[in-house]
């Protein structure tokens, strides 16, 4: 067998949806249950996006940005050795640094830069190791991993999404106003959805389910059922 057969034998379960839809949350519990590794995409254009502004480029020259997609050295800590999943940028523990909505924004904006996308897509395609994984984030099932046995594509209501992100962030002690963060997120909806490289939509494979005051045991209790099927 080569070790690309020996890679496509890997199973993969896509977790896809727009930001505050419950994809991350999901995808832990989901890895959890299931004893396999996690990629959270969303985590490595952040990591992009606040090296970047750490280095104070400017966000719109796509070459230097690339170059920085290219040359940042991004690790994670997997939660499967144990504990939370820990982000480092360059050797910098950046785990809190990336999830501000600053962080945020400027990951949507490198995010629209096709060689961005390129610099970033062997480095996604290699946390597919056995026994399996699961991968959230805006073009898992359409782009990264096509041929993933299961795909879901999360979502919720702009309002909801909103709603969870104030809690998070107020959680967290960080001041926020609900308004902002609603416009926040259906500026970044549809910057993401509209962006020629990779929008975000559901692969034509993927089941669709809407999480709208759905509590997330049943949300993990679905998206289980569907990869033991
Ligand atoms: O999922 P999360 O909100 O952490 O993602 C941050 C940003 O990264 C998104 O708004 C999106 O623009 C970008 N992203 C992407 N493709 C992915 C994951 C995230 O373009 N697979």
């Amino acid at each position: 067998m080569t070790a690309a057969t020996a890679e496509k034998k890997i199973p993969v379960l896509t977790i896809d949806g727009p930001s505050g839809s419950g994809k991350g949350t999901i995808a832990a519990r989901v890895a959890d249950a299931l004893g396999w590794h996690l990629l959270d995409s969303g985590a490595l254009y952040r990591a992009v996006g606040y090296a970047a502004s750490m280095a104070g480029l400017d966000l719109s020259d796509t070459e230097a940005v690339t170059r920085c997609a290219e040359t940042t050295k991004i690790t994670f800590r997997d939660p499967k050795d144990g504990g939370e999943t820990r982000v480092y940028v360059n050797s910098h523990d950046a785990t809190a640094d990336i999830r501000t909505e600053t962080c945020g924004a400027a990951a949507s904006a490198i995010a629209a830069i096709p060689s961005v996308r390129t610099a970033l897509f062997e480095k996604q395609r290699s946390f597919r190791k056995a026994p399996g994984l699961v991968a959230d984030g805006r073009d898992m099932g359409t782009v990264i991993f096509p041929d993933a046995g299961t795909k879901v594509f999360l979502t919720a209501s702009a309002e909801e999404r909103a709603k969870r992100r104030y809690k998070q962030l107020k959680d967290k002690g960080l001041s926020v106003t609900l308004s902002s963060l609603l416009r926040e997120i259906e500026a970044r909806d549809v910057r993401d959805a509209s962006r020629a490289v990779a929008p975000l939509k559901p692969a034509a494979d993927a089941v669709l389910i809407d999480s709208t005051g759905m509590p997330i045991d049943e949300v993990v209790a679905k998206v289980l059922e569907l990869v033991r099927s």
